[in-house]
């Protein structure tokens, strides 16, 4: 590498815990490597805008802890935008980048990925507390998610076993249930619901009869955690949150006392745990080292335990959903 060269750095759609682990690591890495780091502002937006500042080791100390993002985040796409690919094209080259880092998340790395094939020299890191990145055991953020969800199972069950009742969690997950059936497992939840299982009319009377059956053997309370994304096929169109709407069904049929709460953005944010710092950290790491090599339309992913790389182009309009065998080890304690 000639010195001089700048590399670029984006995170586009919605901000998760370990972020900022990714960007101080790839930005420390690229340094040391004779880099010039350009962090762009809200994603693509601030790509496109030509709103960008330089990174250093300052900028980038003591922020390995820090949630969300240094460099702002959004959800636009420069390819609904007219001539988009163009424009991007057009940036990359009148900021005489190297190679471009993109954390994101499925619409994020679609985006880049059908930009490398227009020939836009780019890198991803998967990043989304929903898990659902094909082609990486685990994306930034997901674990820090399900520990803020296992904590809040955790103390729900303190008022369920108190007052007797079904207390429902809804996590998110739009269409893929990971959080769910990961905090679920870890927390000993009586019932997980998941968009990949829709619940039809059938399956809200099981759920129902095992919520009273587990009164009859005893059991005087019920945790069950549900994914936003969770389809209720005869109901659909009910307002309100879907485990809002799961719980009063559940109250109408059993006579239960049913709650429901919501965990919403509180899992998104703030402290990453160390696993996703690392992970953010590993991944910052070899994405650099994509870069330096040239390997450009490649993710840094984590697969079976190690840190590689794999096309961008396997996960553009992709979808990692739960797999049956994990959901099933998790239902082995439904009773
Ligand atoms: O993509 C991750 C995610 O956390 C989803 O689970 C959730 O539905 C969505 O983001 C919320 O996005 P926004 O912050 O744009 O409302």
């Amino acid at each position: 590498m000639e010195t001089g060269q700048r590399i670029g750095i984006l995170t586009g759609g919605g901000d998760c815990p370990g972020l900022n682990a990714a960007i101080r690591a790839a930005t420390k890495i690229a340094l040391q490597s004779g880099y010039e780091v350009i962090g762009f502002r809200d994603g693509w937006k601030g790509f496109l805008e030509d709103n960008h500042e330089t990174l250093d080791s300052i900028k980038t100390s003591g922020i390995i802890d820090r949630g969300g993002t240094i460099l702002g985040t959004s959800r636009f796409s420069p390819l609904r935008t007219e001539n988009g690919a163009q424009l991007v094209l057009d940036r990359y080259k009148a900021m005489e980048l190297s190679g471009l880092i993109v954390l994101g998340g499925n619409g994020t790395l679609s985006i880049a990925g059908k930009l490398h094939r227009q020939g836009l020299p780019v890198i991803g890191i998967p990043k989304t507390i929903d898990n659902d990145v094909a082609g990486t055991d685990y994306s930034i953020g997901f674990q820090t998610a399900v520990q803020i969800a296992t904590d809040a199972l955790d103390r729900l069950r303190s008022t369920a076993e108190s007052h007797h009742r079904v207390m429902l969690l809804e996590v998110m997950g739009r269409r893929a249930g990971w959080i769910a059936v990961y905090a679920g497992l870890a927390s000993g939840a009586d019932a997980i619901l998941i968009p990949e299982i829709p619940l039809t009319g059938q399956k809200m009377d099981e759920l129902c009869q095992m919520v009273k059956g587990r009164k009859k053997k005893g059991k005087h309370f019920s945790i069950i955690v549900v994914a936003e994304g969770t389809r209720l096929v005869e109901n659909e169109g009910l307002p309100g949150l879907v485990g809002e709407t799961i719980g009063k069904i559940i109250e109408e049929k059993t006579g239960l006392e049913t709650r429901f709460s919501s965990l919403d953005y509180i899992q998104r944010g703030g402290t990453p745990v160390s696993y996703d710092r690392n992970l953010a950290t590993c991944l910052g790491i070899k994405a650099v080292e994509l870069v330096r090599e040239g390997k450009y339309g490649e993710m840094a992913v984590l697969r079976r335990n190690s840190i590689t790389s794999t096309p961008l182009e396997k996960t553009v309009d992709k979808e990692k959903t739960v797999t049956l065998n994990v959901y099933r080890m998790a239902a082995m304690f439904f009773s």
